[in-house]
C-alpha cells in the first residue's frame, strides 16, 4: 500500500459564492511531485462547497466545458425530476444546465456528483464530486462546533502511477485504490486545537467501505456521532467505531481537549480489504484554544414513519448472476419503469441481499427511516434519516420506510458502490400523483 507518511496538509474546499460551476479539466496537488490531472467543478477537486439555508431555493448553473457528457445529481436532495441529474439527462459538452434545489428538507451534509449512466465511477473518481451543506437556524442555535471547526472530509481510496496520474480500472467487482485521499490530498495531516471539532464524513470511494476508528497509537478513542445522511440525530451517539459505505455521510464531533499539544491521532480503517488502507489521515494537536461549543443531548426531533402508516410495500432483491449485478433480476434500462408509487403515501421496501458482498442501497427523492436490519433494530446512529443504507451480504435484509413527497416523475435507486452502479445495478421508480 501507498500509505503515509502523513505530512501533506489537508485542504478544505472553498465555498462557492457564484453558484455557477464549470466542469472542466484541471489539476490538483494530491501528493508531492507532479500535480495530478483531474476533471472537476471549476477545475478543482473536491468541487467548491455549496452552502444553502433550509427553505431557500438555490439555483446552480452547471456549464460543461469538458469533452464528455455529464449529468449532476445532488445526493440526498428532494428535487424535481428534471433537477435530479437523471443518468441519461446529459449536459452535453459546451452547454449549460440550471439545477433548482428548493432546500425544503433537513439541514445536513449532502453532496453533488456526476451521475452519468455507466460512467459515474470514473467521473467521480477523476474529480466530479463536492459537498452541499444545508444549515438552518435550529441547528445553528445548538452551538455545535462551527466555522473553521466544522470540516467536511471526503474519504476516498485512489491509485497513482509514477507520474502522479490517477489510475482507475472499472470492473464488475469495482475498484480499490491503495492510497488514502482525503479532500483530494493523499496521506493528509491536519493541525487541530485542543477543543471540539465537527467532521462531516463522506465516503466518496468507488466501492470501498471504511470501518473507522479514531486512534491514539493503537488505542481507539471515543467520539460522538451527531448526524447521518439526512441531518442531525435525536441525540448524540458515543462510539469508538463507525462503518461508512460509499454514498453515506455521518457527522461526528471529536473533542481533542483530553490530548496534550503534540499528540497525533489517526483516522483509522479496520476493514482489511486488499490493498488494505489502515490510516486514512492524521490529526496533530498543535495548539490550545478556548472552546465555547457544545454538543447538547437533544439535537433534533426525529419523527420516524411507522409500519402502521404504510399503505404498501415492494421487495428489491440483489443478486449476482452471469457476471452482472442485478436488482430483481434486472439491470438498468432508462426506458423502463420498475416500481410505481404514489406521492404522499408511506411505503415499505424490503431489501434482500442474496449475494456475497454488502451493497449500499441509495434511493433518490426522499430520505427514509431504517425499520430493521436482519430483523433487528438499526444501530443508534441509523435511527434518524438516511438516503443510503448498507444491506448485509449472504441473505441480509433491510426494511426501509419512506414517503415520496414534493415531486412526481422518474427517480432512480441503486447500489452506491459506483462500480456496481456502472454495471447497471440500478432500477427506477415512477412517482405518480396521489389518488386523492
Ligand atoms: Cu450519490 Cu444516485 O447517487
Ligand atoms: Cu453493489
Amino acid at each position: 500500500t501507498a500509505e503515509g507518511p502523513f505530512i501533506n496538509p489537508l485542504r478544505i474546499p472553498p465555498t462557492s459564492t457564484t453558484h455557477h460551476l464549470t466542469i472542466q479539466a484541471g489539476t490538483a496537488q494530491m501528493k508531492p511531485g507532479n500535480p495530478t490531472p483531474i476533471v472537476g467543478f471549476d477545475g478543482i477537486f473536491p468541487g467548491p462547497t455549496l452552502v444553502a439555508e433550509k427553505g431557500k431555493t438555490m439555483s446552480v448553473t452547471q456549464t460543461n466545458a469538458w469533452s464528455e457528457n455529464v449529468t449532476i445529481h445532488n445526493h440526498g436532495h428532494k428535487v424535481a425530476a428534471e433537477s435530479d441529474g437523471h443518468p441519461v439527462e446529459y449536459i452535453a459538452p459546451n452547454s449549460s444546465k440550471v439545477y433548482t434545489y428548493p432546500n425544503d428538507q433537513r439541514a445536513g451534509t449532502y453532496w453533488y456528483h456526476d451521475h452519468t449512466m455507466d460512467l459515474t465511477g470514473a467521473h467521480v473518481y477523476n474529480g466530479l464530486a463536492g459537498f452541499y451543506i444545508i444549515h438552518d437556524p435550529a441547528e445553528d442555535a445548538l452551538k455545535l462546533p462551527s466555522g473553521e471547526y466544522d470540516i467536511p472530509l471526503l474519504l476516498q481510496d485512489k491509485q497513482f502511477d509514477a507520474d502522479n496520474n490517477l489510475v482507475y480500472v472499472g470492473q464488475a467487482n469495482g475498484f480499490f485504490g491503495d492510497t488514502p485521499v482525503v479532500n483530494g490530498v493523499a496521506n493528509a495531516v491536519h493541525g487541530v486545537a485542543n477543543r471540539k471539532y465537527r467532521f462531516r464524513l463522506l465516503n466518496g470511494s468507488d466501492i470501498r467501505l471504511w470501518n473507522l476508528q479514531l486512534r491514539a497509537g493503537t488505542t481507539p478513542q471515543s467520539f460522538q456521532v451527531i448526524a447521518s445522511d439526512g441531518g442531525l440525530l435525536q441525540a448524540p451517539v458515543s462510539t469508538t467505531s463507525l462503518s461508512i459505505a460509499p454514498g453515506e455521510r455521518y457527522d461526528i464531533v471529536v473533542d481533542f481537549a483530553p490530548y496534550a499539544v503534540g499528540t497525533v491521532l489517526s483516522l483509522f480503517n479496520t476493514d482489511a480489504t486488499p490493498p488494505a488502507i489502515g490510516t486514512l489521515m492524521q490529526f496533530t494537536v498543535d495548539r490550545s484554544e478556548m472552546d465555547t461549543s457544545t454538543v447538547p443531548n437533544a439535537l433534533s426531533t426525529i419523527t420516524r414513519y411507522t409500519e402502521a402508516e404504510s399503505t404498501g410495500s415492494d421487495n428489491i432483491a440483489f443478486t449476482f448472476a452471469n457476471g452482472s449485478w442485478l436488482m430483481n433480476g434486472l439491470t438498468y434500462d432508462p426506458a423502463r419503469i420498475d416500481v410505481t408509487n404514489p406521492l404522499d403515501a408511506v411505503r415499505i421496501w424490503t431489501l434482500t441481499n442474496n449475494s456475497a458482498f454488502a451493497h449500499p442501497f441509495h434511493k433518490h427523492l426522499v430520505q427514509f427511516n431504517v425499520l430493521d436490519v436482519n430483523g433487528q433494530p438499526p444501530a443508534a446512529q441509523d435511527m434518524g434519516f438516511k438516503d443510503t443504507v448498507q444491506v448485509p451480504p449472504n441473505g441480509g435484509t433491510v426494511r426501509i420506510i419512506f414517503k415520496n413527497e414534493g415531486f412526481t416523475g422518474t427517480y432512480v435507486f441503486h447500489c452506491h458502490k459506483l462500480g456496481h452502479e456502472d454495471h447497471r445495478m440500478m432500477l427506477q421508480e415512477s412517482v405518480t400523483p396521489s389518488s386523492e
